[in-house]
């Protein structure tokens, strides 16, 4: 007999997602490894046992159980693509998209990223802090269990650094666990005419007192048409890497001006966004391995017709993951809805999304002891008060999850 802390049974599905320890791609995304009348069972921080419900109690006794009837268990979600950290709203932007104004007009204008930058540089440490926990708390009762978080509202050293300093100060003492990236190329600040010049700042007055403080793990850029071109996006990427950040690219957003594939020769991790992405650039992501994080989030909120191309990557065997895009524009915690714009938009299964929100977007920010249920990896998990995954995107705009387990204890 095997002693638990926990054990969760009679659970109705479990979708382990148990497999090879690399991004799924293809026909592979399909595949979630479900057991039908399941049970789990957690010891300390982690997972002891997985399968039948027959086998599992059979073999484990424990300390407190669980009655999942009617259930479905998954991973935790993984978050891969947030920025989290700013502070205020732009509420009144959504009226004026509405009414027909561009997210690049509205930018232009000095409102979009602008405006939270001006908001994010006034604002204290300790109100940062709390604006930003409250989004977490939201991100967790969702059932988001581990995050990426982004910097890029502060553009000036001094700010940069202060939110970077908040993304560790809230992975330290909240449960959700927070992967934070550098995205200072995310706007022109208003004190640089020229973008080449910011670029040069970030790369010899950032870049190495981030490294020095060890305060981020990867590297953004917003590459885009009149933000910042490829030849820029590539030269920080570079020097990045060189101060050992990995790189991740805001890519095809609004325009393809060549950004994935840039990422694809750069070995990014990942490249992000890929609404406009095309089928060359597919090919060369599928074959470097980048993954693409698609956020249809955004295009939602843009109120655009076109989504990123999902199944065109999925049948051309690149691995693909799915991430809320968390910003003022685009404010959600919810990785369920997330989930559900990628079926209904992208035309993606039930099976391919929980795989994208789950497996690979733990892939897509190197973590490889989350995102799947089996011995020995993490016991983050969540009851979903569904009996299949097939409700997951079909019953939207509420919370299905009932129980988020993180590191095996209930939050
Ligand atoms: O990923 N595109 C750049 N950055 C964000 C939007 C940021 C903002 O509008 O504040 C994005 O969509
Ligand atoms: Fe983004």
């Amino acid at each position: 007999m095997m002693e638990a802390d926990i054990l969760i049974e009679n659970c109705s599905e479990i979708h382990t997602l148990k497999g090879p320890d690399r991004p799924r791609r293809g026909d592979e995304m399909q595949d979630t490894s479900k057991i039908k009348n399941g049970a789990l069972a957690v010891k300390g921080e982690s997972i002891l046992a997985v399968g039948s419900d027959k086998e599992i109690k059979r073999d484990v006794e424990a300390e407190k159980i669980i009655d999942a009837s009617g259930k479905t268990v998954i991973p935790g979600f993984v978050d891969p693509h947030t920025h989290l950290i700013y502070s205020g709203s732009r509420e009144d932007e959504l009226a004026m998209k509405i009414q027909g104004k561009t997210y690049m007009e509205i930018l232009e204008e000095g409102g979009g990223i602008l405006r939270t930058v001006r908001a994010t540089r006034k604002a204290s440490k300790q109100r940062l802090l709390e604006e930003s926990k409250a989004r977490m708390d939201r991100m967790l009762a969702h059932g988001t269990t581990t995050a990426e978080a982004k910097s890029g509202y502060g553009l000036d050293k001094k700010n940069e650094i202060k939110c970077l300093e908040v993304i560790d100060e809230l992975d330290k003492s909240h449960d959700l666990d927070l992967i934070p990236t550098y995205l200072g190329a995310h706007s022109l600040p208003p004190e640089f005419e020229r973008s080449e010049d910011y670029i040069d700042y970030c790369i010899e007055d950032v870049l190495p007192e981030i490294a020095d403080k060890d305060l981020a793990e990867y590297c953004d850029v917003f590459c885009e048409k009149g933000v910042f071109d490829v030849e820029e996006s590539r030269r920080l990427l570079k020097k990045a890497k060189q101060f050992g950040l990995k790189a991740r690219v805001h890519a095809d957003e609004i325009e393809n001006i060549g950004c994935s594939k840039m990422a694809a020769e750069l070995d990014a991790i990942s490249a992000e966004h890929l609404v406009k992405t095309d089928e060359e650039d597919i090919i060369m992501m599928a074959e470097s391995g980048t993954i693409g994080i698609l956020l249809p989030g955004t295009p939602f909120m843009l109120m655009e017709e076109k989504y990123a191309p999902a199944r065109q990557m999925i049948e051309n065997g690149m691995a693909i993951a799915l991430a809320t895009d968390l910003n003022p524009n685009c404010w959600t915690e919810s990785m369920q809805m997330v989930i559900t714009l990628a079926c209904l938009q992208m035309k993606m299964t039930p099976s391919e999304a929980l795989t994208a929100a789950t497996f690979n977007s733990a892939r897509a920010l190197d973590r490889p002891d989350i995102g799947s249920l089996e011995k020995g990896k993490k016991a983050d998990f969540l009851v979903l008060d569904i009996p299949n995954i097939d409700h997951l995107p079909y019953r939207f705009g509420v919370n299905l999850v009932e129980k988020v387990y993180k590191r095996g204890e209930k939050v």
